[in-house]
């Protein structure tokens, strides 16, 4: 068996900042609210009018996480693609990159976990690389939100939260054996709807939604139960923290880096509160983009990177809880 390791980073996110401010000229809302409940001062959201999909701000980051490694798009095997903004509802984004990116015909996944989708589909490439199948493997996170988010006092809840951006690894076969070191996969469905955008879908098709024609239909906005999923959060995050730590033989003092997934800063706090972890242990950027669901781990993982926050044989924990419910965890020697 083989092991992989990340051997390049990369990220892109809308020019288009959004501030607090911005968003209380169309919905009751405050800076102050939000940032005491959230930690978000600001998030990109897509300017409509450029050419900023899904696909694109993935193929931008995954051109990055190229060049990172010292590869060209061509010594790619592999794409995986985390998202639950797709540009289309079926092709999933992922044969879109192969497109873009203008390389062979290689196979292209796409991985529908939410904020736990860049995990899943980071151990998915592991295994593909473990076997020897394949070796570099490109693994992106990809959200355009902002353009269905319901944007009124209705929506405030969910809208304030969510922000657009992409972040992409390619993860390589190790010469040295560092590398991840384990993940870990896990789901709850009996929760699927407390974090979930019902409709359109195949139990909701747009036919019904506008024959009913309702004005309070909410079914195509997502909805988020947010006290019930914050309190599954806390826990899982820590619990699946402590199960790649412990089948690794480590303990929480022994993380160079946490990357939590950003869904609330609340949350990451509380998190590093409960395993004892110092401000230089865990790393944060929800401040500048808000939770930008698949993409916020590569996100958070490209600025920190870059940053010069991980080092050479650092041990790096990657940790996520979303819709689904689901929730992932990734060690990785560096
Ligand atoms: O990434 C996937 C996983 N997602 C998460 O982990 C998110 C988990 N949940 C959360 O982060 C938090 O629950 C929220 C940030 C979504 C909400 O914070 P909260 O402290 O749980 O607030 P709340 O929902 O209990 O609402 C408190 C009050 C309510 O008013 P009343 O009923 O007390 O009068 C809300 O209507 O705050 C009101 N409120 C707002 N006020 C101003 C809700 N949203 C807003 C808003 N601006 N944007």
């Amino acid at each position: 068996m083989y092991t992989s390791k990340i051997a390049g980073i990369g990220h892109y996110v809308p020019d288009n900042v959004v501030t607090n401010k911005d968003l209380e000229k169309f919905m009751e809302t405050s800076d102050e609210w939000i940032q005491e409940r959230t930690g978000i001062k600001e998030r990109r959201w897509i300017d409509p009018k450029s050419d900023d999909m899904p696909s694109t701000m993935g193929t931008k980051a995954a051109k990055k996480a190229i060049e990172n490694a010292g590869l060209t798009p061509n010594d790619i095997d592999f794409i995986v693609f985390a998202t639950l903004s797709p540009d289309y509802y079926f092709p999933g984004p992922g044969v879109q990159v192969q497109d873009l990116l203008g390389i062979k015909e290689i196979g292209a996944l796409d991985v529908r976990n939410q904020c736990s989708g860049f995990i899943y589909g980071l151990s998915v490439a592991d295994q593909f690389i473990k076997t020897g199948m394949y070796k570099n493997v490109l693994v992106i996170g990809s959200e355009y939100h902002s353009g269905g988010l319901e944007k009124t006092t209705r929506g405030r809840g969910v809208t304030v939260i969510f922000g657009d951006g992409a972040g992409a690894v390619v993860l390589s076969r190790s010469e040295n054996n560092h590398g991840i070191l384990s993940t870990h996969l896990h789901s709850e469905g009996k929760h699927a709807k407390e974090l979930a955008l019902i409709g359109p879908a195949t139990n909701r098709w747009v036919d019904q939604i506008m024959s009913e024609n309702d004005p309070d239909d909410t079914s195509y906005y997502p909805y988020m139960n947010g006290n019930f999923v914050f309190k599954h959060a806390v826990t899982r995050f820590s619990e699946v923290i402590m199960e790649a730590l412990m089948t690794n033989g480590h303990q929480p003092g022994d993380i160079n880096l946490l990357v939590p997934h950003q869904a609330n800063l609340r949350i990451s706090q509380f998190i590093q509160k409960k395993m004892g972890l110092s401000d230089e242990q865990v790393y944060n950027n929800i401040m500048r983009y808000g939770n930008t669901t698949a993409a916020s781990i590569p996100i958070a993982l490209s600025e920190a990177h870059q940053e010069g926050k991980i080092k050479e044989g650092d041990l790096v924990c990657l940790a996520a809880f979303g819709s689904g419910f689901t929730w992932a965890s990734a060690l990785i020697k560096w």
